[in-house]
């Protein structure tokens, strides 16, 4: 990974293989301006580098070598095609299968408490990424309702148009499965065979109980969504400045149902943020009674 040099008051470059684009403290500047006020990701001092890996792969693809002409080239087309892919370059998207497994004990035994009612139990995974998490709480209400039950729904979004494709795609590498325990292994996912070997396919009648679609937590007006029985919305809050964080969960409080439960990170303390939500477990809340 090259070394950033500071070699005028305003002129940025990396050293190594990356030097021939031209990146500004200026337009490192505009690029956290836009990331912030279009996704409501913070991005901090420390992410220059990131942003200029991640971005120059934009220029290179756009034959651009410097970054102002980039930014100009959003600014010429607000909301074009170039606005998706310069929002996909910069969100991370780590995530696994059964991650906080504690998670989804909690959902398992919300649902169960719930399996005599007529109305679905639903889910939204409101970061999904490429949707791990969506078919984790799947698999887990699979097991309480059965695998093609229409008695239970899972919607999965994301900011990141590129992850979704691969969540709706349902195909996994093997290695990122070890978390799945063997009997949802075999109950729910299918070993890829010829040109799918070393991956594997979530079994259809489970995905079709799954879908997803580009929603961004921070846009100003929200559609109707809800009531959700469960909302996971994790490990996307940490990006977002305390302002961001306290309207998105006051939105989300509106999509919750009155005895629903709020799936947070593991690292995401929304205890000053003053919003309503209650503790009802391990990094899990609810609205009080
Ligand atoms: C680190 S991943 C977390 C994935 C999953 N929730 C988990 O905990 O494993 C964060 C996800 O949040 C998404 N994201 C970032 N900003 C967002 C926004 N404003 N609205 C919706 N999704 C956003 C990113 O694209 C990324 O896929």
């Amino acid at each position: 990974m090259g070394v950033l040099l500071k070699v005028a008051p305003t002129l940025t470059v990396v050293e190594g293989s990356q030097r021939e684009l031209e990146f500004t403290t200026t337009d490192f500047e505009r690029v956290r301006t836009l990331m912030h006020r279009h996704a409501g990701i913070a991005l901090g001092e420390a992410k220059r580098q990131m942003v200029y890996a991640r971005l120059a792969r934009r220029l290179r693809a756009l034959g651009l070598r410097r970054f102002s002409d980039y930014l100009a080239l959003l600014d010429a087309e607000p909301g074009g095609p170039e606005w998706q892919a310069f929002v996909n370059a910069l969100t991370t998207n780590l995530t696994a299968f059964f991650r906080e497994r504690h998670h989804f004990e909690l959902l398992a035994q919300h649902a169960r408490a719930r399996r005599g009612r007529d109305a679905p139990y639903r889910v939204w995974s409101a970061a999904a990424s490429t949707g791990e998490e969506a078919y984790s709480a799947a698999m887990t209400l699979a097991e309480v309702y059965g695998a093609a039950s229409a008695r239970f729904e899972v919607a999965g979004s994301d900011i990141d148009t590129q992850v979704l494709q691969e969540a709706a795609r349902a195909i996994y590498p093997t290695d990122r499965l070890e978390n799945v325990a063997l009997p949802l292994k075999k109950a729910y996912c299918l070993r890829g065979r010829g040109r799918q070997a070393g991956c594997v396919r979530i079994q259809p009648l489970l995905a079709e109980r799954v879908r997803f679609f580009r929603f961004n937590l921070c846009s100003e007006r929200w559609p109707k969504l809800g009531p959700f029985d469960a909302i996971f919305c994790r490990n996307v809050m940490i990006y977002f400045d305390a302002d961001t964080q306290r309207s998105v969960l006051l939105r989300l409080a509106e999509c919750l149902a009155p005895d629903g439960l709020l799936f947070l990170g593991h690292s995401e303390n929304i205890q000053h943020l003053g919003t309503p939500f209650v503790a009802a477990g391990q990094t899990a809340y609810r609205l009080p009674d």
